[in-house]
């Protein structure tokens, strides 16, 4: 078969795209994904094999959410990047995926409210855009809640403070070998409770019309791109979720109005959940789109969230998306790229070891399609 052919042949997802200066082979990334196995906020050595056997040739990982500052933590043993010892210890995870020819960013965060006092240095009170309480969520066990203390409202003159912080995980993050960073300003984490009308009830340039909502978001944009330039700089939107308790009253507006935003600092890419993720893991029949955002943004458009094969390619056979993100389906099944290629069944992926701090357990042993036939589950 020639070339040419062979091309034709591809499905879509499997067809080679430009993002920025970096070459992909393929349209399937692993979306960020929290595994809860960095032990006292520093990444592990079981971390290479992990994020290495995810690694292909020409294709694009983003790291699971990594914490930018002492604050900015809401769950035990995920990363950070804000220590000497916590970026040299991403190194060899960086290394390893390189070794394999993918491209690296690591996902930088902040979880604002979404914490309590035991994650806070002295005890202190978690930061957000406000000082509303979130009420106690069910754990993914769904027999536990998580308990939030009282967040405290940033005042308009320590903001500056956090936005620094974003830069310089982003500046440790080039030290520790990533490629770029995607910014977490989804979810209803700290960027989030800035930009959703649900959560800041700010009455300072941070607060009040969509400008000033969307204010923290591109400070962090425009520091971080400052940082470490524009073309290594992505982020990640829900404009029409309401996890943690963080919901917007004109979720089309927003989105529309941070894509249009976005173009201004040209950055690399813009990452979208879909509207159907309405909650995590609960995907929802909903008429709205991110096509109009999509339309909007001038860079590589990614968009995750409920995907399958068949409708990932049709994404990017109807140019509604350049790439697609895997979030599930990638955790459990380390060569997802091979298995929609051959259109092979995927392994099920087990909700029960997905933040276990296992290092081994529901992390490394998600087998390959050659490995065993026997646990390969159904779609
Ligand atoms: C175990 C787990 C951890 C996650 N951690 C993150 C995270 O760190 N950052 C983030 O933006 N999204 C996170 N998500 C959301 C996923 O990136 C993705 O958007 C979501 O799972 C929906 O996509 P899917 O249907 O392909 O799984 C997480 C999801 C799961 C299941």
């Amino acid at each position: 078969m020639s070339e040419e052919e062979e091309e034709k042949q591809r499905i879509p997802l499997r067809t080679p795209y430009k993002m920025g200066s970096f070459q992909l082979s393929h349209r399937i990334v692993l979306a960020p994904l929290t595994r809860q196995r960095s032990y006292n906020n520093v990444p592990q050595p079981h971390a290479i094999l992990y994020y290495s056997q995810r690694a292909t040739q020409g294709g694009f990982l983003v790291a699971e959410a990594t914490g930018v500052s002492d604050t900015a933590h809401g769950y035990p043993n995920t990363p950070g990047l804000w220590t000497k010892e916590q970026t040299d210890a991403w190194k060899p995870i960086v290394k390893a995926v390189h070794a394999k020819g993918a491209v690296f960013f690591c996902q930088i965060w902040h979880t604002g409210r979404v914490s309590n006092t035991g994650f806070q240095s002295n005890g202190q009170s978690p930061i957000s855009s406000t000082d509303r309480e979130l009420t106690p969520q069910l754990e993914d066990n769904d027999a536990d809640t998580t308990q939030f203390s009282p967040p405290r409202r940033l005042r308009t003159d320590e903001i500056p403070k956090v936005v620094h912080d974003f830069r310089i995980a982003a500046r440790n993050a080039i030290e520790a070998g990533f490629d770029g960073v995607e910014i977490h300003g989804a979810h209803g984490y700290l960027i989030d409770q800035f930009l959703k009308d649900q959560v800041n009830d700010r009455t300072d340039q941070y607060g009040g019309s969509l400008e000033n909502r969307c204010r923290f978001a591109l400070e962090v944009v425009e520091a971080v791109s400052d940082e470490i330039g524009a073309d290594r700089v992505g982020i990640r939107l829900s404009p029409f979720a309401n996890y943690m308790e963080c919901g917007d009253s004109n979720p089309e507006a927003l989105g529309l109005y941070m894509a249009e935003a976005l173009n201004k600092y040209g950055i690399l890419f813009c990452h979208m959940v879909e509207p159907r993720m309405i909650s995590p893991g609960v995907r929802v029949e909903c008429s709205q789109s991110l096509f109009p955002m999509r339309k909007a943004f001038k860079g590589t458009f990614i968009v995750a969230g409920g995907y399958g094969r068949e409708d990932g390619n049709k994404a990017v056979a109807e140019n509604r998306a350049d790439l697609v993100a895997y979030g599930r389906h990638f955790l459990a099944n380390p060569d997802l790229p091979k298995r929609f290629e051959l259109d092979a069944p995927l392994n099920k992926y087990k909700r029960e070891t997905f933040y276990t701090p296992h290092p081994v357990l529901g992390y490394t042993d998600y087998p390959f399609l050659e490995e065993t036939d026997g646990y390969i589950g159904g779609n």
